[in-house]
């Protein structure tokens, strides 16, 4: 099959634009966390086999769909498989995850990039060490800040995808994540040598395989699937750019190792100073917008700085995630006849809408909430909805029925033929994978802990 669109120029762009999609929000406030709650090095362990084993199958699976097809989700699928054109429903499904996603998504990183400003303009750092919690659900809550930093937010996302896949994406996504490489080590540095730091590293490392329970394994994998950004198309549509002579296995390698990476760096960088100012972990938006702060004011002056270099971190990597979501359901309209640019102006304006909504119903426990954090349909607000089914439910759906397509649907030939680049290059692994990992154990680990996951509430 042709693929006449234009694409990655490298394999350096292709892993820095991936990367770049799977390094996130979820890498830097999410694992940490989720590592330190569920047994330090056992978690980490279980983490590795899951994003290497599962994970890394799925981007793999994903990019084949991808290049193969030369197609974003919805005709990728229909594409491979004629005789079953409703195999799109996979697709339209992933398109649907990545329209909730990136509505939270917006909502966070506005947040975010509003304690950004906060940090350079000394606001921060006039706050009181109690004071914290309040000063977040005012500006969450307020009617105007959250939609303001929200929409230079998507304005910025936008911008970079009307600049193209080439001279949009993958410039920026070279230049930025090289970068928050750097800062990311810088923080480390910083919080290893607080005095009291090796506490955090021992809560965030210490093997503890009694915490590592049932409901952990699922919290760990879903984790995996997010964090790589699969099970919801992105990596089909990433897939369709890379380069034909690229090695798609070399390729997803480097992509999990950074991710993986990144994650790990981001726990080094926040447990060690979060013990070290005597405070204790938290997970989600209180870690970051209320333990946070009181150890960068806990610092001295140079906490600014240090806050600064944090916030900014965390808006650059939410950048390239959110460009890669917007990327994604740009091309899926594409494919169907629009123009690209008309494509991407319109779904941001679909989004902006719906982050709107979420942002205003956001309630912090204990506080009041945002202005629609009343509508509470099935008990939870529409925050607490969109967090659950995009964090929990819908990946590893998705990526269910992509494994089970990828390994029972499509022919083993297509599949090794483009592996292989075709026939050029060796794939003793093939074997391994395809028998093994795609037909075997993906399915039934996702299946297993789908079915877990609804039953165990
Ligand atoms: N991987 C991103 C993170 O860790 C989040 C994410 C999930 C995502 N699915 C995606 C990003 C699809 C881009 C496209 O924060």
């Amino acid at each position: 099959m042709a693929n006449n669109k234009t694409g990655f120029t490298s394999s350096f762009g292709v892993v820095m634009a991936a990367a770049g999609s799977a390094v996130g929000l979820g890498n830097i406030w999410r694992f940490p966390y989720i590592c330190g709650q569920y047994g330090g090095a056992a978690c980490l362990f279980v983490y590795l086999l899951f994003v290497f084993l599962i994970g890394m199958v799925l981007l793999m699976t994903e990019f084949v769909i991808g290049r193969r097809s030369g197609f974003a989700a919805e005709k990728a699928f229909p594409a491979l498989y004629p005789k079953r054109p409703s195999w799109k429903i996979v697709g339209l499904f992933g398109m649907f995850t990545c329209f909730l996603i990136l509505s939270i998504y917006l909502v966070i990183s506005g947040w975010t990039v509003g304690y950004f400003w906060d940090s350079v303009t000394g606001k921060l750092a006039s706050i009181e060490d109690g004071a914290f919690d309040e000063y977040f659900v005012q500006f969450s809550t307020s009617v105007w800040k959250p939609v303001v930093f929200l929409v230079i937010f998507l304005v910025l996302t936008l911008i970079v995808v009307l600049g193209g896949v080439q001279k949009g994406i993958e410039q920026v996504s070279k230049l930025l994540m090289p970068f928050l490489l750097v800062l990311v080590i810088v923080l480390c540095v910083r919080a290893l040598t607080l005095p009291g730091a090796s506490k955090g590293i021992e809560y965030l490392f210490n093997p503890d395989f009694s915490k590592l329970t049932w409901e952990g394994i699922l919290a760990i994998l879903g984790q995996a699937l997010f964090s790589l950004s699969v099970g919801m198309g992105a990596m089909i549509v990433y897939g369709s750019y890379i380069p034909r002579d690229n090695n798609i296995l070399k390729n997803a390698a480097w992509i999990t190792v950074c991710d993986v990476l990144i994650a790990v760096l981001a726990g080094v960088a926040i447990f060690p100073a979060v013990f070290a100012a005597g405070q204790s972990p938290a997970g989600g938006p209180s870690l970051v917008y209320e333990v946070l702060p009181i150890v960068f004011n806990s610092m001295g002056t140079i906490g600014i700085v240090f806050a600064a270099v944090f916030f900014l971190l965390l808006s650059l990597a939410a950048l390239t995630s959110a460009i890669s979501l917007l990327e994604t359901l740009t091309a899926w309209l594409h494919d169907r006849g629009m123009k690209r640019s008309v494509a991407a102006v319109l779904i941001s304006a679909i989004e902006l809408v719906l982050a709107v909504v979420v942002a205003y119903a956001y309630k912090r426990e204990g506080f009041d909430g945002g202005i629609l954090s009343g509508f509470t349909p099935g008990g939870r607000d529409l925050f607490d909805w969109v967090d659950k089914l995009t964090g929990s439910y819908l990946p590893p759906i998705g990526a269910l029925f992509t494994v089970i397509f990828f390994g029972w649907v499509m022919k083993k030939e297509d599949i090794y033929d483009e592996l292989s680049n075709h026939g050029v290059l060796k794939i003793s692994w093939f074997k391994v994978f395809y028998h093994f990992l795609v037909r075997f154990v993906a399915p039934v680990a996702l299946l297993i802990s789908l079915v877990a996951g609804i039953f165990a509430k």
